[in-house]
Formats: C-alpha cells, sequence, structure tokens
C-alpha cells in the first residue's frame, strides 16, 4: 500500500503534494511526509498519523520557484509507524519514497552495514537510498547510479528519488506497485494513481512493471529493459471527480446510501427487457471455456463466493473460488478450458494482481471485474466488467460489494442465455428480480434510527457469529468482516448447519448471533439452526421478512420474493449495523486502524 506523489515545476509545491496525499490517504494513514530540493537543498516535513497532523507541521512553509519535490503516506510494513521510519529516507544527499516490499533488503542492509553505512530506520525502503549513493559514488553518474540500484532490488516497488547531485531531477522506477506519470505544459506529475492529479495534470501515462528513468526539463526519459523507448501519453478525463461526504457523517455511511442508485448505473445497458447484453465481451468469449476459477480478496472474495452460487445453479458452469494470497503458492492446476477471473475494487490488490498474472502465463483467458477503469488488473486483463459503482473513499468497502455481486449475478445469467442453460421464463424471472435491486437497497430513516438504536446493546459481548445458508453464508461472511473492520470487535461468518459441529461450544447470552433468515432460501433449516442457538441462550438478532419468536431483536425486511432481493436489503442492514456500532465506540469509520483502501503489498 503506501501512496507516493512526486511535482516537478514552479507552483507551490507544499499545496500540490499535500493535496494529492489526501487523495492517496485511503492507501495507508501511518505517516504522512513531503520533501523538496530548493536551491539545491533537501528539505523535509515528517508527521505520524493522518494528514492534518503534516498540515499542521507545515503551517508555516511555502516553497518557492521552481522545484522538485516529492511526498508519501505510509502503511506500516516494516518496523512501527514512528517519524523515524516515516518516508522519505535520507542518506548523506538523496531522499527516497516507496510503495511496496523491497524483499532482498536484509541481505542489502547487511552488506550496505559492512560497508559501515548506519542505518536510521527499520525500513526496508531506507535500503535503496543508501545502496544509490553507494553507486554514485562509484560512478559518479546519478542516472547509472538509479539503473544499477533498480537492478539490485528484488519484490515490489514504486519509488521516487530525489538527490542534491541532480537538483532538478526526480528518479523514478515501477516493479509490481502502481505508479503513473502525469503531464501540464512543462509540469511533470507523478502519483500512485490517477484520480489525485486530475484537474493538475491533462495527460498521463500509465508506467508498466519493469520500466523506469528520470525527469528533468519538462521532458521524461523512459526505459526498461531494452534501453531508452518512446510511450503515448493518453487524455486524463476528468469525469472521476473526487468523492465529497455531501452532508453525511461519513462516506461510508453516504456510500450505503448510494447503493440503490449505482446499483442502476451497474445494470444500464446492461439488464434489458428480456436479455442480458456485455458488450465489453467479444462472440467468442466464452469459446472452449468448460469451468470458472476466480480470485480475490477481503470483501471482493465474499462477492466471488456468493457468485459460485450463481454460477452452478444458473450457468450450469463449475466454479471454483480461490483467496489469492492462497491460489498463488499452491501450485494450482491450471487448465485453458478454464475462464479466469478476478475482482477487485480498486483493481491494484497485489495478490489478485499476481494470481492473474499467473493465470495468464498458464494461457487461460482472463476477465476482471473492477471498479476502477485503467487500474492495474483491469490492464493486465483479456476483457474487464467495470462495476461503476464511483469511487468508494470508506475502507471498509460496501457499494463496492453490492455492485461486484449484481455484476457477478448478470455475467451467470449471460452465460446461462448464450449456453442456454436457462429457460426464457426464468430468465424474465430473473430480470425483473434484478431490477427491482435499487428498491431493496434503499436506506429508509426507520431502518437507520431503529438500527440506530439497537446498536447499543452490541457493544459488548465476547463476539458476534453471522450465520446464513447458501449464498447468505458468504454475506454472513461480509457482515462479519465490516463488523470487525470498524468496531474492533471480535465476528466470524458460518454456514448455519456448521455451527453444530464446534463453534456452538461458544453459545451462551453474551454470544451475539446474526441471523441471515432469508423467505425465499431454506428458511425452516436455518430457522432450527437459530432454536438451537437460542436454546443455549444466545442473543439473537434476526433478520427476515417472516416473524422469529426466539429473536431478542428483530429487524424485518420487505423484499422477499427473490433470494437476490432478500440479499441485497440484509446486506444493507448489517453494513448499518456495523457503523451504527463504530460509531457507537467512537472508532473512525473511514480509516479504520490497521487498515489501508488499496492493498499493494502481498
Ligand atoms: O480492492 P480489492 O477489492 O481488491 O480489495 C480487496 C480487499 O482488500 C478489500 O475488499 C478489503 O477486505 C476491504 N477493506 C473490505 O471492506
Amino acid at each position: 500500500m503506501c501512496g507516493i506523489v512526486g511535482y516537478i515545476g514552479r507552483k507551490e509545491k507544499k499545496e500540490i503534494l499535500i493535496d494529492v496525499l489526501q487523495k492517496l490517504e485511503y492507501r495507508g494513514y501511518d505517516s504522512e511526509v513531503i520533501a523538496t530540493i530548493e536551491s539545491k537543498k533537501l528539505k523535509n516535513y515528517k508527521a505520524i498519523g493522518k494528514l492534518a497532523n503534516l498540515r499542521e507541521k507545515t503551517k508555516s512553509y511555502q516553497s518557492d520557484g521552481f522545484g522538485i519535490s516529492i511526498g508519501h503516506t505510509r502503511w506500516a510494513t516494516h518496523g512501527k509507524p514512528t517519524e523515524l521510519n516515516a518516508h522519505p529516507h535520507l542518506g548523506s544527499y538523496s531522499y527516497v519514497v516507496h510503495n511496496g516490499i523491497i524483499e532482498n533488503y536484509q541481505e542489502l542492509k547487511s552488506s550496505l552495514q559492512s560497508d559501515g553505512v548506519k542505518f536510521l530506520s527499520q525500513t526496508d525502503t531506507e535500503t535503496i537510498v543508501h545502496i544509490f549513493e553507494r553507486e554514485y559514488d562509484k560512478s559518479g553518474n546519478p542516472f547509472d547510479a538509479f539503473s544499477d540500484t533498480i537492478e539490485i532490488l528484488e519484490g515490489a516497488y514504486a519509488t521516487l528519488l530525489i538527490s542534491e547531485i541532480s537538483p532538478d531531477t526526480i528518479f523514478f522506477a515501477k516493479h509490481g506497485s502502481p505508479l503513473l506519470i502525469g503531464f501540464d505544459k512543462d509540469e511533470v506529475y507523478f502519483a500512485s494513481s490517477d484520480t489525485p492529479v486530475i484537474g493538475k495534470a491533462t495527460e498521463v501515462y500509465y508506467l508498466e512493471d519493469g520500466e523506469y528513468g528520470y525527469t528533468k526539463d519538462g521532458k521524461v526519459h523512459l526505459f526498461d529493459a531494452n534501453g531508452e523507448k518512446s510511450f503515448n501519453k493518453q487524455a486524463l478525463t476528468a469525469d472521476k471527480v473526487s468523492a465529497q461526504k455531501d452532508g453525511y457523517r461519513f462516506f461510508m455511511e453516504k456510500e450505503i446510501y448510494e447503493q440503490s442508485r449505482v446499483m442502476s448505473e451497474t445494470m444500464m445497458g446492461r439488464v434489458l427487457d428480456n436479455t442480458i447484453a456485455l458488450d465489453e465481451l467479444d462472440d467468442s468469449f466464452l469459446d472452449g471455456i468448460t469451468s470458472i476459477k476466480i480470485c480475490a480478496c477481503g470483501t471482493s472474495y465474499h462477492s466471488a463466493l456468493t457468485s459460485a452460487y450463481l454460477f452452478e445453479r444458473i450457468s450450469k458452469i463449475r466454479c471454483d473460488i480461490e483467496i489469492a494470497s492462497e491460489f498463488r503458492y499452491k501450485e494450482p492446476l491450471l487448465t485453458p478450458d478454464t475462464l479466469f477471473i478476478t475482482i477487485s475494487q480498486s483493481g491494484e490488490t497485489a495478490d489478485t494482481l499476481e494470481a492473474l498474472k499467473m493465470a495468464k502465463r498458464a494461457g487461460l483467458k482472463s476477465l476482471s471485474i473492477c471498479n476502477v477503469d485503467n487500474s492495474s488488473i483491469v490492464r493486465e486483463s483479456d476483457s474487464a466488467i467495470l462495476t461503476r459503482a464511483g469511487i468508494e473513499k470508506g475502507v471498509a468497502s460496501t457499494k463496492a460489494f453490492a455492485t461486484q455481486t449484481m455484476v457477478l449475478w448478470i455475467l451467470s445469467l449471460y452465460i446461462a442465455q448464450e449456453r442456454k442453460t436457462i429457460s426464457k421464463d426464468k430468465l424474465k424471472s430473473e430480470i425483473t428480480a434484478m431490477l427491482h435491486t435499487p428498491k431493496s437497497l434503499i436506506v429508509t430513516e426507520t431502518l437507520h434510527s431503529k438500527l440506530h438504536r439497537l446498536s447499543k446493546r452490541y457493544l459488548h459481548g465476547h463476539g458476534f457469529f453471522f450465520i446464513g445458508r447458501d449464498i447468505f453464508f458468504p454475506l454472513a461472511l461480509e457482515g462479519a468482516l465490516k463488523l470487525k473492520e470498524i468496531s474492533y470487535l471480535h465476528a466470524e461468518g458460518y454456514p448455519a448447519g456448521e455451527m453444530k459441529h464446534g463453534p456452538i461450544a461458544l453459545a451462551d447470552s453474551e454470544l451475539f448471533t446474526i441471523a441471515l433468515m432469508p423467505k425465499t432460501m431454506h428458511y425452516e433449516k436455518i430457522k432450527s439452526n437459530v432454536e438451537e442457538l437460542s436454546a443455549r441462550d444466545t442473543t439473537i438478532l434476526a433478520i427476515s421478512s417472516l416473524p422469529f419468536e426466539l429473536a431478542d431483536d428483530f429487524i424485518q425486511t420487505k423484499y422477499d420474493s427473490h433470494p437476490m432481493l432478500e440479499f441485497f436489503e440484509m446486506m444493507v442492514v448489517t453494513q448499518l449495523l456495523a457503523l451504527e456500532i463504530s460509531v457507537r465506540l467512537g472508532n473512525d469509520v473511514d480509516m479504520p486502524r490497521n487498515l489501508a483502501k488499496s492493498v499493494t503489498v502481498e
């Protein structure tokens, strides 16, 4: 994770860097820094914690005239979130910022230490700046020194380096972590993603892995293993406007309320009267495909789990789901008749991206379901279906999950339609249900205030079980993840039928059970499972359209004509419950501790 920014030009650098860092803060917020070279001298400001602290520290600083500058927002990987471990890391005359992990840093550090280099931090990043200075001391050529440094590094990185020996130059390199270059007249920007430079740069170049170079005098010199290369910039579209809270207390709250609207966007042009249209997929897309494998992480993994039920039940195609970080190292058997799907809100998740690259190397056809156009995962995939959720700022994902699940439902129907495994009537009834989903996602004041009141009863106890069956099992996992991310309370999702195989041993009055009890899917079965828990005195919050007399608390849902409508309505209930509990506990809802929005380290 971590976010990096660079700017070279005449404008006030502090404002530019802080503005970009604010938009990159979703990538981590353990410390924030800016560094400049003005009048050939290095300067830096570091602050622990969120950007407000850096703003305070730099109150009286203003950059002057032409200069170069870099900045960083950190999600700690090596070493605690302290000022010494905050970037930029300093050599004798150079600074470096970095996103990623240098895997061979221990070995590099030992060799540098045996040459007498003193390390100030516990980070892997600091090795970069010392190697650069060691190489410069040998060659006397800054760019050669930088290229030699890059060659030695192993792991994932996007890095920017500035040095007093070349005070008008920013050196850059990308391998495995995102980095782009923005252009406006003779000004050059660097950033970990494009949204923060919209309104500043008019054109952009997304660096590929293995590319590196330097920028000086408004020109960018780009290299890869074959030497210097030309590159094409593309226009930076201004329609990715930055998100505002619009009167809501938190981005997460706003994003929960937005779900009804964005769901309509997700369906637009895809869910038609009697058919499903996916223009993103060409006519031969499904040729030769006999099974699907999906890789994802976190919430995206939960939407994948939900879809496995739909692909097998509706499309009649085998579907396996894997957590990307597990898939990467299990030496999976991959055959070219498998469609490889990755799901990612950000499109930058390192494990998911690497899983995709592995599948491509094995010759599989790839499809990504993603919320960010031009992200690494979208660019790497053969085809992509965008979820159209709009920018999601809350670290706890909500509308991204809803729209991913919708895209997967659409895709399952598309495959069924193309393969003719669905009758016209069934397709029509699925489409009718789909078109009702925006209604099931509307947050009413009555519902929100009921959850606000209820939340005070769920602040203590020794843990939560979210339970459900079938597609409501992944929803239970997702409900539990949401709650633990922002409340820091222990929560687990379980298939309801599995409780008796062990977890029910935890049942007592201090155990909270959130029971997802859809009318349209195995109601009687889950009812028995919840009764077994009630008999052991657990506190039960039941969510159902059917009254359930053993519930200690009850949220009555309205849309019960189709399992997916019940799914989406219950999803909103679990999201609001997590939100209200977190607010009562006084936590930072949008930027919960230890997390980051985009996880670009493995
Ligand atoms: O950007 P991605 O969808 O690939 O991210 C995957 C997970 O890191 C993400 O879903 C994470 O679990 C969220 N914090 C969940 O709220």
